[in-house]
């Protein structure tokens, strides 16, 4: 393997700053959806094509045709999220650099590294793997998916295949490669009060006005219990358990929630549900979580004033069994029922996901997990997943299988500063996913 070429290429692609939630990258989104069309037509793509968005376009790819070979559809996503805040980042994020074998930039794990991973082992063996590659490659997951959503809704034949591959997640610990059998779902919601036309002096109102931030506040601090639970009316109505059989699988794994605690998190306690287990809590049990709150005066120096408006931006994880429709419903009502009258409290859905559940016993899952046992010496252990990737239900809408796995490493650092991919871990699933491809040609699909 060359990886110096490697690692020079995948350098090329990360360098993009190709953030999704931000309009002022639009032109960069375009670029990586170039870089990645670029490489589908090296890998001898008869068709390439930008779909359903100017801005942030699927790149679609049709693999050379294989008669009576399986098909595999590659699934991943080549946006990534804000790098901000800037300042903590050893080097910048957009100008990656490996140190200690590892390789920082933004998207080194999430996802750009990860499908350079799926494309590159195509070339990894000798001789292209018998198998009729389809290639769906989008620029939106970080925000949502809703351009591919609407394309599959059009156009579910995209779909069509034998099995779906999605390399976006980590091995469960250092040498314990992981298949998903569930991802969380998500509720993304802004959550606004008024309180006034407009804001007040706060010596001439304060102690007779109402005030937004306090009312917003007290609204967020009634959503969730200090114990940890969600407050949404009927949320947890439909959440089921874990069978015992699974939460005793999940006893064995290697997970310590004190070394979580102290190496992962790096904070003085864990929180939560304390009559769960932590990993129950992170991946079987639904979330509601404040990513930030505006309004008011956060400039410099001193102001007073009682604010008329402020703003939350919040989400809820959900699990298997919930459903977006109802858990917006839900949390609209319950902000209705918790705003006192004299507040005019608002939400609003920016975007969200269906949790996602899948069977891990068609035969592709083998040979995943047979390539994984070759080249890393163990195979595949099912687990789930906290995080969401939104159009995984819909990419199951077909019946094929949708293989979830990734070549990442729990302290990869996704979505925050100094994200990284260890190389190791890219050279290993060079080797894995080659293998594993090899192995699904030789499947009998007739
Ligand atoms: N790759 C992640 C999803 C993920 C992370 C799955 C960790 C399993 C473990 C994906 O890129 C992601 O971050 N998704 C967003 C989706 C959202 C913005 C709609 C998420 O989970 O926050
Ligand atoms: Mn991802
Ligand atoms: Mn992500």
């Amino acid at each position: 393997m060359d990886t110096d070429r490697l690692l020079r290429e995948l350098t090329e692609f990360l360098r993009i700053p190709s953030v999704s939630t931000d309009p002022s990258h639009n032109a960069d989104c375009r670029a990586a959806a170039e870089w990645v069309a670029g490489e589908l037509r090296r890998l001898g793509c008869r068709e390439v094509q930008f779909l359903a968005s100017g801005t942030h376009p699927v790149v679609w790819g049709v693999g050379p045709e294989v008669p009576g070979a399986p098909t595999l559809l590659i699934y991943g996503h080549y946006d990534v999220q804000p790098a901000e805040p800037l300042g903590e980042w050893t080097t910048p994020p957009f100008e990656p650099t490996v140190r200690d074998g590892k390789l920082f930039a933004r998207g080194a794990a999430d996802d750009k590294g990860q499908v350079f991973c799926l494309l590159k082992a195509i070339e990894a063996r000798s001789g292209r793997p018998p198998v009729n590659f389809r290639f769906l490659i989008e620029g939106e997951e970080e925000h949502g998916s809703r351009v591919l959503f609407e394309l599959l809704r059009r156009e579910p034949e995209r779909t069509r295949a034998d099995a779906v591959l999605i390399a976006d997640m980590a091995y469960i610990a250092p040498r314990w490669p992981a298949v998903y059998t569930t991802l969380r779902g998500l509720c993304y919601a802004e959550i606004s009060v008024r309180t006034a036309k407009s804001d007040l002096h706060s010596g001439e109102f304060g102690g007779a006005a109402p005030n937004a931030h306090e009312e917003l506040a007290r609204l967020l601090g009634r959503l969730k219990t200090p114990d940890g639970k969600v407050h949404v009316p009927g949320l947890y109505a439909s959440v089921k358990r874990p069978s015992k059989v699974e939460l005793a699988t999940w006893k064995r794994l290697p997970f310590r929630e004190a070394e979580f605690l102290k190496h992962r998190v790096q904070a003085q306690a864990l929180t939560g549900l304390k009559a769960y287990s932590v990993l129950e809590r992170l991946w079987a049990l639904p979330t509601f979580e404040i990513h930030g709150i505006t309004g008011g005066f956060m400039g410099n120096g001193a102001k007073t004033v009682i604010p008329a408006e402020a703003t939350a931006k919040v989400s809820l994880r959900l699990v298997p069994n919930q459903k977006l429709k109802m858990v917006e419903r839900q949390l609209a009502a319950a902000v209705r029922r918790f705003a006192p009258k004299h507040v005019q409290a608002s939400v609003k859905f920016l975007h969200g996901a269906d949790p996602a559940t899948v069977k891990v016993t068609h035969p592709a899952f083998k040979l995943l997990d047979q390539a994984f046992r070759e080249v890393v010496g163990r195979g595949t252990v099912p687990a789930r997943a906290g995080g969401s990737i939104p159009v995984v239900p819909a990419l199951g809408k077909g019946g094929a299988p949708v293989i979830l796995t990734g070549i990442g490493l729990p302290d990869d650092r996704l979505h925050a500063p100094n994200e990284k991919l260890d190389l190791k871990q890219l050279w290993d699933g060079i080797r894995v996913f080659g293998r594993f491809y090899e192995l699904l040609g030789a499947l009998d699909v007739s």
